[in-house]
């Protein structure tokens, strides 16, 4: 590898170092060197929201950030927010809504609308279109997409009061 760093970075809470290129694309560490495939390659152009991960806490698109930008940095990506047998509670909205046909684009609007409840946890309508503005859905799912986003403010405020009230 010409030019490659060590970079030092947390992924899915778990502190690590890698080595690689600066410029190499984050969607490619994850995917080839983590084997981490929640997110996607769609684009490649930063267009499409299908590679999306959190970047402390915050929705990026993978695919159009730099592995060399991140040192200290935490990622997160749809493994890391829960499991089959405890999904996170927007992972359990999208399923109780059946918000998928092919589910490519799942992982950018699960991420999306996991970075707005962690800024907005009682979102408007506008505010759920406007996180899911820039994703992409080719089968057309969107209305059950935007179902499950709504389902999912409740879910969350429901478990964030539950939260609330056992620590009274
Ligand atoms: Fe990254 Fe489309 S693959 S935005």
């Amino acid at each position: 590898m010409n030019g490659a760093i060590e970079i030092d970075l947390t992924v899915n809470g778990e502190a690590t170092r890698i080595t690689a290129e600066p410029e190499t694309p984050l969607l490619y560490i994850l995917r080839n060197d983590f084997r981490l495939n929640g997110p996607k390659y769609g684009c490649g152009l930063g267009e499409c929201g299908a590679c999306a991960v959190l970047i402390d806490d915050h929705a990026a698109r993978s695919c159009a950030v730099p592995v060399g930008a991140l040192s200290g940095k935490s990622v997160i990506t749809l493994e890391g927010l829960g499991t089959a047998a405890a999904p996170h509670p927007v992972q359990t909205a999208f399923i109780q809504n059946q918000a998928a046909q092919c589910g490519y684009c799942l992982n950018g609007m699960i991420i999306a609308i996991v970075a707005l409840l962690k800024r907005t946890p009682s979102p408007s309508e506008d505010d759920i279109r406007g996180a899911l503005r820039h994703h992409l859905c080719r089968c057309g799912t969107h209305m059950e997409i935007l179902a499950a986003a709504r389902s999912a403010a409740t879910i969350y405020r429901d478990e964030a009061q539950s939260v609330r009230e056992d620590l009274q």
